[in-house]
């Protein structure tokens, strides 16, 4: 480089420190300044008291490991807890989605409208029932899947919408509805986010035709694994509880002969093992018992974060739509990169320096190899492809102290006013 262009850089740099010295903004950790905290933080982390330990303890000590008393009387509580008239309670997430889908009839050909702003399950489970995901676009400040979208992407193959409410927030079910009931659609809620958020005062898990939960330890309520399907649907209900047990009934209304004997059942079905265990579901049923505490601290921390970004405008907020009381299970910082002299990995790992360790929720789903070597391409949805190079997850749970709140938004504050762009 020439010599006097070079000059001009260094007296560049040199002002500019000066500035940000007079601002009294501190050199962030990752250009050798001290970090924020001294220990690490990450996004997510179980809350797990004595309570959840004696009732794991009970059935450890119980005759029934499995397919004991607590899988129904976890059940009842999801029942009781968002008014739907039935649940049932499965392994994991993933297996609930299989079951939807399976239950919904989707086949071989049919297509499957969701998200791309998702886990792969929401549309992996299209796949394991031979069908094909369709990927819809999301609202660019919801960050849910756009209904008008849905609409347009519908054909005559299509036969659900796997809608998730992305980060806790409940989609917009009245449209929805809507457009499934006048395309005779059904309409699975992916609620592995949204435990203990109400849509219009009615708890999700009570609207959809059927609405799919996750027990992951990162999730508001954990169980270590653990998924459920939930339904006002008798016929749906039934299918669904086929479909985690072998496709095995013991009920004679079901069964295509004639009973041998007592001992007697039949597979009438293609299913699955896809049982909870009831020590699972104890600890699912004491951890339920903790959500209103749990929706409260996350509304608390969601409240701050927000008060906090909202000032700066290099960081964008989410928009909360106010149909939605919402039980927030992730909490997505997005960057404005046209404000910053960084981009989204480098802020990221600005503030893993600072020890605040977020994570990325979610890359594109047909992103992935196995989506590509589908015939699926990078282009699908412009808003979700942009969301994903501007956003990251900080750290939200319901044990982070006051003191753990105030040093993320430190991390975030001075990440944020040093890379400024002037
Ligand atoms: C939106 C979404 N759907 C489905 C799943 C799958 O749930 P699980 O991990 O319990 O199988 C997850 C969990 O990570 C999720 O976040």
């Amino acid at each position: 480089m020439h010599e006097k262009c070079m000059s001009f850089l260094t007296l560049a740099a040199g002002r500019r420190t000066e500035e940000r010295k007079i601002r009294g903004m501190k050199k962030p950790a990752i250009e050798g300044g001290t970090p924020v905290r001294e220990t690490k933080i990450y996004y997510g982390h179980q809350y797990i008291d004595d309570a959840d330990i004696q009732a794991v303890v009970d059935v450890l000590k119980s005759d029934n490991l499995t397919c004991g008393p607590k899988i129904g009387e976890l059940e009842e509580k999801l029942c009781q807890l968002t008014g739907a008239r039935y649940a049932v309670v499965c392994s994991n997430g993933t297996a609930a989605l299989h079951m939807a889908a399976m239950a919904a009839g989707v086949g071989a050909g049919d297509e499957v409208i969701t998200t791309p702003i998702t886990f792969a399950a929401s549309a992996n489970c299209a796949l394991y029932c031979g069908g094909r995901p369709v990927f819809a676009d999301i609202d660019p400040e919801t960050y849910n899947i756009d209904p008008e979208k849905v609409e347009a992407a519908i054909t005559e193959r299509t036969k659900a919408v796997v809608a998730v409410d992305y980060t806790g927030q409940s989609v917009e079910l009245d449209r929805l509805s809507e457009i499934c009931r006048k395309h005779g659609l059904i309409l699975i809620e992916d609620g592995a986010h949204v435990i203990g958020t109400t849509y219009k005062g009615r708890a999700n898990g009570s609207i959809s035709d059927m609405t799919t939960f996750s027990f992951h330890p990162v999730k508001t309520v954990t169980g270590g694994e653990g998924g459920a399907v939930l339904t006002n649907d008798e016929t749906l209900y039934k299918k669904l509880l086929l479909y985690r047990a072998h496709g095995i009934t013991r009920e004679e209304a079901q069964m295509e002969h004639e009973a041998d004997g007592s001992w007697y059942y039949e597979q009438v079905e293609l299913g699955y093992n896809y049982r909870m265990t009831d020590i699972q579901a104890a600890l699912l049923i004491s951890q339920l018992d903790k959500l209103p505490l749990f929706k409260q601290r996350r509304k608390e921390i969601v409240a701050r974060y927000n008060e906090a970004f909202d000032r700066l405008p290099m960081l964008f907020v989410q928009k909360e739509i106010p149909e939605s009381d919402t039980t927030r299970h992730l909490y997505i910082l997005r960057i404005v990169p046209e404000r910053l002299t960084i981009d989204r990995k480098q802020f990221f790992e600005a503030l893993a320096a600072e020890n605040v360790c977020c994570n990325v929720h979610y890359i594109p789903t047909y992103y992935f190899p196995y989506y590509e070597k589908l015939g699926y391409k990078k282009g699908l949805c412009p808003n979700a492809e942009k969301l994903y190079e501007e956003m990251l997850s900080l750290p939200l749970y319901y044990a982070m102290t006051d003191a753990d709140v105030e040093s993320v938004i430190e991390a975030v504050t001075k990440i944020a006013l040093y890379y400024e762009k002037k």
